[in-house]
C-alpha cells in the first residue's frame, strides 16, 4: 500500500525519508533509515568542509548498500558554508538525491540534473512549491507550521499546505512537519501526498547520536512543549521548550539585537546541548509531533510500526461502518 511516485523514483521501499539534520543526520543514522526501507539524509551543515562530508558519505556507504541523500541547506546561516563544495562532492560521489532547504536551488540545478541527481526541495508555501517545479525539482517536501527547523514566516499547518500544493502541482508532494505515526501518514495519504519526511521522530531512537538525556526529554513532553524563536529577525525556528528557549522568548520580547541573541542562539551551543544532554544548555530545533514519541524504539521499529499501523488503518477504515 505503500508505493508511491516518491517510492519508484528513489528505488526505495517506502516513501519515509529522514530529513537532513544538523548534528545528527550523520552516517549511523542514515544507514539505519536506509537499511529499514526508508531514505537517510545527511545533513551537510553538520561538516565544516566539503571534505568532512565527503568522509561521511564514504562512512554511511559502509553501512549500507541502501541509496541516501544529502541535504544541502541554501539558508544563509550564521556561519559560512562551502555550499559550491557541497555540490562539487555530492557530484563526485555519486549520491542519487539531494534534498535542498531554505532558499531556491536553481544556480545548482544544471550540475545537480547533468549528474542524474533527483532533486527534491523543500518549500513552505505554494509559491516556493510552483517555483521548485518550474526549474526542474522532481518533487517537494510540503513543509508545515508544526516542523522542527525553519517553518516559512506565512505560518501555514501542513493540513491546507499539503492540499493546496497537490492541487498547484504535477510532481509528487512529501509531507514534513509534526509527523510521528502511522495515523499522521494515512492523514498524509489522503490529502494526496506521496510521502513523508520525518525529524524529531527519528531524534528519539536508538541510532541517533542525541544524548540519552535530550530522548528522554522528548518522551516526557507533550506536544505544547516547542516554541517559535527568532522571529524577530525573520528567521523563525521551532524548537524544544527548554530553559534557553525561554530565554530568547524574553529576549525577543524586549527586542534584544541580533549580537545578544546570537549568544544563546549559535548552533554550536545547540550542537553541545544535544550531545552532552545538557538538555537546558542550547537551542534545539524539534517538531510538534513530540507529543505522540512515547519511547526511543530502533529506527527499523518506527518504520515498521509506521508501515504495518498505514495498512491496518487503511483496511479498518474502509470497513467501518455506521452502528
Ligand atoms: C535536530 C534537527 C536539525 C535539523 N537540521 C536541518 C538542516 O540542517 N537543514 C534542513 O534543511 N532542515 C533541518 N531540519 C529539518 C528537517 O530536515 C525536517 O524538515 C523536519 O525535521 C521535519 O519536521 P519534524 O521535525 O516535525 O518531523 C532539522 C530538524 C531537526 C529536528
Amino acid at each position: 500500500m505503500l508505493k508511491t511516485r516518491v517510492s519508484e523514483m528513489l528505488g526505495i521501499q517506502y516513501p519515509i525519508i529522514q530529513g537532513g539534520m544538523a548534528w545528527l543526520g550523520v552516517a549511523e543514522l542514515v544507514a539505519a533509515v536506509s537499511n529499514a526501507g526508508g531514505l537517510g539524509i545527511i545533513g551537510s551543515v553538520t561538516f565544516p568542509t566539503a571534505e568532512e562530508l565527503r568522509n561521511e558519505i564514504r562512512k554511511t556507504r559502509r553501512l549500507t548498500d541502501k541509496p541516501f541523500g544529502v541535504n544541502i541547506t541554501m539558508l544563509p546561516a550564521m556561519r559560512v558554508l562551502p555550499t559550491d563544495g557541497y555540490v562539487q562532492v555530492v557530484v563526485e560521489e555519486g549520491i542519487p538525491v539531494v534534498e535542498t532547504s531554505g532558499s531556491s536551488p536553481e544556480q545548482y540545478m544544471d550540475v545537480l540534473k547533468k549528474a542524474n541527481m533527483k532533486v527534491i526541495h523543500k518549500a513552505g508555501n505554494v509559491r516556493h512549491a510552483r517555483t521548485a517545479e518550474r526549474i526542474g525539482c522532481d518533487a517537494v517536501f510540503a513543509l508545515g507550521f508544526e516542523a522542527g527547523g525553519h517553518p516559512l514566516m506565512d505560518d501555514v499547518t501542513l493540513w491546507n499546505l499539503i492540499p493546496r500544493m497537490v492541487d498547484a502541482l504535477t510532481i509528487p508532494v512529501i509531507a514534513a512537519g509534526g509527523i510521528s505515526d502511522h495515523r499522521q501518514v494515512v492523514a498524509a495519504l489522503a490529502l494526496g501526498a506521496e510521502g513523508v519526511m520525518m525529524g524529531t521522530r527519528f531524534m528519539a531512537t536508538r541510532e541517533s547520536l542525541s544524548h540519552q538525556y535530550f530522548k528522554q526529554a522528548l518522551v516526557k513532553a507533550d506536544e505544547t512543549d516547542t516554541v517559535m524563536i527568532q522571529r524577530s529577525i525573520g528567521k523563525q525556528e521551532r524548537v524544544f521548550r527548554n530553559k534557553a528557549a525561554e530565554q530568547v522568548v524574553e529576549m525577543e520580547s524586549r527586542g534584544a539585537s541580533l549580537e545578544e541573541l546570537l549568544t544563546v542562539i549559535s548552533g554550536e551551543r545547540g550542537g553541545n546541548a544535544l550531545m552532552t544532554g545538557d538538555v537546558d544548555g542550547g537551542t534545539l530545533t524539534c517538531g510538534q509531533g513530540i507529543g505522540l514519541i512515547q519511547s526511543v524504539p530502533t529506527v527499523a521499529e518506527v518504520i515498521d510500526g509506521i508501515v504495518t499501523g498505514v495498512e491496518a488503518l487503511l483496511k479498518e477504515i474502509s470497513s467501518r461502518r455506521p452502528s
